[in-house]
């Protein structure tokens, strides 16, 4: 390899000449790919694309509208080679071993200081690796969160960058034109730089586990509404109604447009739909990440655990017929209303995002990547899938306060809880009575009330671990760090055997 020898090319170049080389490269030509290489084009940079089958690229580049701002190649080497340096190359490929056959790939025909962008849904811990072995090579690799499906690619997606801060100048501008907008203005970017190593990709992979939790939540109150009876135009006009207030997010207004849509014979689309959700791993690494750092990130699990029991279409079909419900399937409570089920959301996704940002402290705490709270929520509110109004309060809450202990403790969030918890309660409560499975409304809960007991059942639990495996405990009447343990049978008296260190 050889040194670098231009400057940085932040900006979109202005003449087309490939003397000064060309702005950006992209690889992976897939929907996300070519929607992100059109947003780009339309700010101005001049982008190079290749793709694994060159059909794709030649019929992409032939019907794209921005004439030689793009600009497809055979080979990764014409490419890269294309392009002014350092070098900036994005990679929408398939997460996982394609990401690492694709970089393979590239490194060969790269200089000192080229930057490699992966903006697919790679796990954190890969991002990372990856991150390690590039450095070793002078090449700066940046693992980007990108969300916002297609429509946000193309519009502008909210970006989460980590990996090689060195990198982060000579992307930021154009990262950021790209990136949705957000503020009173709609002028901030809603892209920043998140931290070092795998954090871009952890704060998308935990913005995935969010986006589990609020579509449980929104699909046990469908569930609910439809036990009620409710027909789904109704269904479609509350949803709409909801997102005139607190409620106000793109997963809620999708959801009324999911339940207005008919087919051309009048059905409701949705009726139509098998009731079996797919899932791609992002819900799954959020939970088992959470659990590493030792942060309930129930709500979240709760929604995984909900796609993968729906998955056994077969099998729940045959627990229908044998297993019962309670006495001939109650109605709803009648006295359930939809204020009751609207605050039941708002309160189960309050506390989702209090588990969230739980662990994002963690995991700031565990890698040391000073993960700023209040700048990811910024980034989650326009482009991404969960984007909503409720992104800005929590924003404002760390803002005001960087180093809040929980989000609960938050005023704002406290009242609002306070206010709201007694719908989820009577959801709840109702739910479990007419047999209706509410896992997220009921884990958001009995978080709550657990999170609230000052004193609780697990010193059963520390009694139970010292009696079978000598474990050992504090105690109440000794200082917090001293550890006992209980001949629990010898004696019959449960005495104080002796001091123990955990
Ligand atoms: C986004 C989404 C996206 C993800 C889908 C599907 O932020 O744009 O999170 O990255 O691919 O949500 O995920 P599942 O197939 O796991 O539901």
């Amino acid at each position: 390899m050889t040194d670098a020898t231009s400057t940085s090319a932040n900006t979109p170049s202005s003449g087309n000449g490939e003397a000064s080389g060309r702005d950006v490269g992209l690889v992976g030509l897939a929907v996300m790919g070519q929607n992100l290489v059109l947003n780009l084009a339309e700010h101005g940079y001049r982008v190079s694309v290749y793709n694994r089958t060159t059909e794709t690229t030649d019929e992409f580049v032939d019907r794209q509208p921005f004439g030689d701002h793009i600009v497809g190649y055979e080979t990764i080497e014409q490419m890269v080679a294309s392009l002014s340096r350092p070098r900036r190359i994005i990679l929408l490929v398939k997460a996982g071993v394609v990401v690492d056959k694709v970089i393979e790939s590239i490194v060969p025909f790269l200089d000192d200081g080229d930057i490699v962008i992966d903006g697919g849904n790679s796990l954190y811990t890969d991002s990372t690796r990856r991150q390690t072995a590039l450095a070793d090579q002078n090449i700066h690799f940046i693992g980007a969160g990108v969300s916002g499906g297609e429509e946000g690619a193309r519009n502008g997606p909210s970006i989460m960058p980590g990996g090689a801060s060195e990198a982060w100048p000579h992307v930021k501008e154009m990262l950021q034109a790209i990136s949705a907008k957000a503020g009173p203005a709609e002028d901030e970017p809603c892209c920043d730089w998140v931290g070092p190593e795998g954090a871009g990709h952890y704060v998308k992979m935990i913005h995935n586990g969010i986006e589990y939790g609020d579509m449980q939540v929104l699909a046990e109150a469908y569930a609910i509404m439809s036990a009620q009876g409710r027909a789904n135009g109704e269904m479609a006009a509350t949803f709409a109604q909801w997102n005139d207030g607190r409620l106000k997010s793109y997963l809620v207004e999708i959801t009324s447009e999911i339940l207005a849509h008919t087919e051309e014979s009048g059905q409701s689309t949705i009726d139509l739909i098998l009731d079996a959700a797919g899932q791609k791993g992002t819900g799954k690494w959020t939970v088992i990440s959470a659990m590493e750092l030792g942060q309930p990130m129930m709500l979240v699990a709760e929604a995984v655990g909900a796609r993968m029991v729906s998955s056994f279409v077969e099998t729940r079909a045959r627990a229908a017929e044998v297993l019962p419900g309670p006495d001939a399937s109650p109605a709803l409570d009648a006295s359930l209303t939809l204020d009751d089920i609207g605050d039941a959301i708002y309160a189960a996704k309050l506390i989702s995002y209090a588990q969230g940002f739980m662990t994002l402290d963690a995991a700031s705490e565990e890698f040391g990547w000073s993960l700023d709270l209040g700048s990811i929520a910024k980034l989650w509110r326009a482009g991404c899938i969960i984007r909503a109004v409720f992104l800005d309060d929590i924003a404002r809450a760390y803002a005001e306060k960087p180093d809040l202990e929980n989000l609960l403790f938050d005023p704002f969030f406290a009242d609002a809880l306070s206010s709201a918890i007694a719908g989820l309660r009577k959801t709840v409560v109702a739910a479990a009575a007419a047999g209706l499975a509410v896992p997220a409304y009921a884990s958001a809960l009995t978080f709550y009330d657990g999170f609230r007991t000052a004193r609780g059942s697990a010193n059963l639990i520390q009694a139970q671990r010292d009696y079978f495996g000598a474990h050992t405990y504090e105690r109440l009447d000794k200082p917090r760090g001293e550890w006992f343990h209980t001949d629990w049978v010898g004696s019959g008296a449960a005495a104080v055997s002796g001091s123990y260190s955990a």
